[in-house]
């Protein structure tokens, strides 16, 4: 039996829920204020918390919510909120609350469906008449004055969704910028976001570090082969098993790191052994893993070595569909990321669209932010990124900085992020919603007026 507490101001809902639903245990009376539901948490915390963002009392919506968490982290919190735009959804999700319904035109059986069910789920309830729609009934209104009174239509409302497209970024920069710690970053938020199957390939062929960073085995879980030092990871078994001649989509699935949190996160973990970085890794390899990558996932995020004249710098930059360049608004990275960006361009003829600046590690030392524009004027600089010790205590930890970081922390991130084209996560009520896609309208004149029922 689930405990639930209702606290939304109006005794329909914690009344229905005693009626009708014999898995709920529903001992308290619907909650009213702020204040009342303060307490009564303090008191129990509940298997499920249904919430109206509206609730009376004297905090505004967040603080609210902020006061409960911190009497309990991780309790499920079903929330009726009347506006969501997407910072407040994201600071919704920040706070582990994914149970979202949207305005008053969510029904009570939305509702039980959330509370009992174990995964999360948003709804988004379109409360417009969509244009196309409208336009629809204008042409009907004009055939309706020749034709009978009543037609029947059918009318689609919802767009359908729209189609993940594959992006291959390579992160470039000179060494100890924080390449490998921005697309762990921004990797780990797309992973969260979206549906997207994503792959992180460590292409820092002589010092991989993505591992240390997702705080996974450098060894993928299902080998238990060896074949050599410093040739536990995914890139060395991929390798020995293409020389083997057995190399296929199964092996690929096999042999990368699974992240033990986000199931639609792999992660190709980096050779370590130098001997091969010298003497064995070549393009023809990476070639063969990146069309095999191509097949099975939507976004490939690659690392990269500083070193220029390693084969995998080049080949991951020239074959990326977007290289975010990374650097550090101090006088020698700047010189280094001129220099570095000259080579991409007129020597590897990479398309200048395609490289993007993130400035990392900003301090109250830095160069100026207009400075660095000034210098670097011939490239897109989209971000600025505070340095932030916690990135440390992330690494040494093996937990990804957005992760542990605060909602504003994050920020910049997503904002890098909203720039790549991706489908958003649909949850259980969104595709139960779009079941009801396909609407039958009667379209009813009378008397002139047109009615939508
Ligand atoms: N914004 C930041 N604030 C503070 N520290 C940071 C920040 N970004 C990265 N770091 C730290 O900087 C160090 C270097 O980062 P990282 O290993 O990602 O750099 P890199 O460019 O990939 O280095 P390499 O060239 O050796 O591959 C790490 O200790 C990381 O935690
Ligand atoms: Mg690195």
């Amino acid at each position: 039996m689930k405990k639930v507490i209702t606290a939304v101001n109006h005794p329909v809902l914690n009344e229905y829920f005693k009626k009708n639903c014999p898995d709920f245990l529903v001992e308290r009376e619907d909650v009213k204020s702020q204040e009342e539901l303060m307490e009564l948490i303090k008191m129990e915390i509940p298997d499920v918390l249904v919430l109206n963002d509206e609730l009376p009392g004297k905090h505004d919506r967040k603080v609210l919510i902020e006061k409960i968490r911190k009497i309990d982290r991780y309790f499920k919190i079903v929330i009726i909120v009347s506006l969501l735009d997407q910072d407040y959804k994201y600071f919704l999700n920040s706070k582990g609350i994914f149970d979202i319904l949207v305005n008053d035109n969510a029904q009570i059986s939305d509702l039980v469906e959330v509370v009992e069910n174990e995964g999360r789920v948003v709804v988004k309830i379109e409360k417009e008449i969509p244009k196309e729609v409208k336009e629809e009934i204008q042409t009907l209104k004009k055939l309706l004055s020749e034709k009978p009174k009543v037609i029947e239509k059918h009318v689609i409302i919802e767009k359908a969704p729209k189609t993940q497209r594959q992006e291959v970024i390579a992160f470039a920069g000179p060494g100890g910028v924080g390449k490998s710690d921005m697309l762990v970053q921004i990797a780990t938020l797309v992973a969260r976001i979206s549906q997207a199957r994503i792959l992180c390939i460590d292409l820092n062929t002589e010092f991989p570090t993505l591992d240390c960073f997702f705080g996974v085995s450098r060894q993928p879980q299902g080998i238990d082969y060896f074949i050599g030092k410093g040739k536990d990871a995914s890139l060395n078994y991929m390798i020995d098993s293409i020389d083997k001649e057995r190399f296929n989509s199964n092996v690929f699935e096999e042999m990368v790191v699974k992240h033990q949190k986000f199931a639609n996160l792999d992660v190709l973990t980096g050779n370590y052994s130098l001997y091969d970085c010298q003497n064995t890794l070549n393009n023809r390899y990476y070639e063969i893993i990146l069309s095999k990558a191509k097949e099975l996932y939507d976004f490939i995020f690659i690392d990269t070595s500083s070193n220029i004249f390693l084969d995998s710098t080049q080949f991951a930059v020239t074959n990326a569909t977007r290289v975010l360049f990374v650097t550090e608004p101090t006088l020698t990275s700047i010189r280094k990321t001129k220099r570095m960006l000259e080579l991409f361009i007129k020597v590897w003829d990479v398309a200048k669209i395609k490289i993007q600046i993130l400035t990392n590690k900003v301090n109250n030392q830095s160069l100026d932010k207009a400075f660095v524009k000034e210098l670097l004027a011939e490239f897109e600089v989209c971000r600025f990124i505070d340095y932030n010790q916690k990135h440390d205590y992330c690494l040494n930890n093996g937990v990804p900085f957005v992760i542990k970081a605060t909602e504003k922390e994050t920020e910049d991130f997503k904002k890098i992020v909203e720039n790549f084209n991706f489908v958003e996560k649909r949850r259980l009520i969104d595709k139960l919603f779009s079941k009801k896609t396909r609407i039958d309208k009667k379209i009813v004149e009378d008397g002139g007026i047109l009615y939508v029922d």
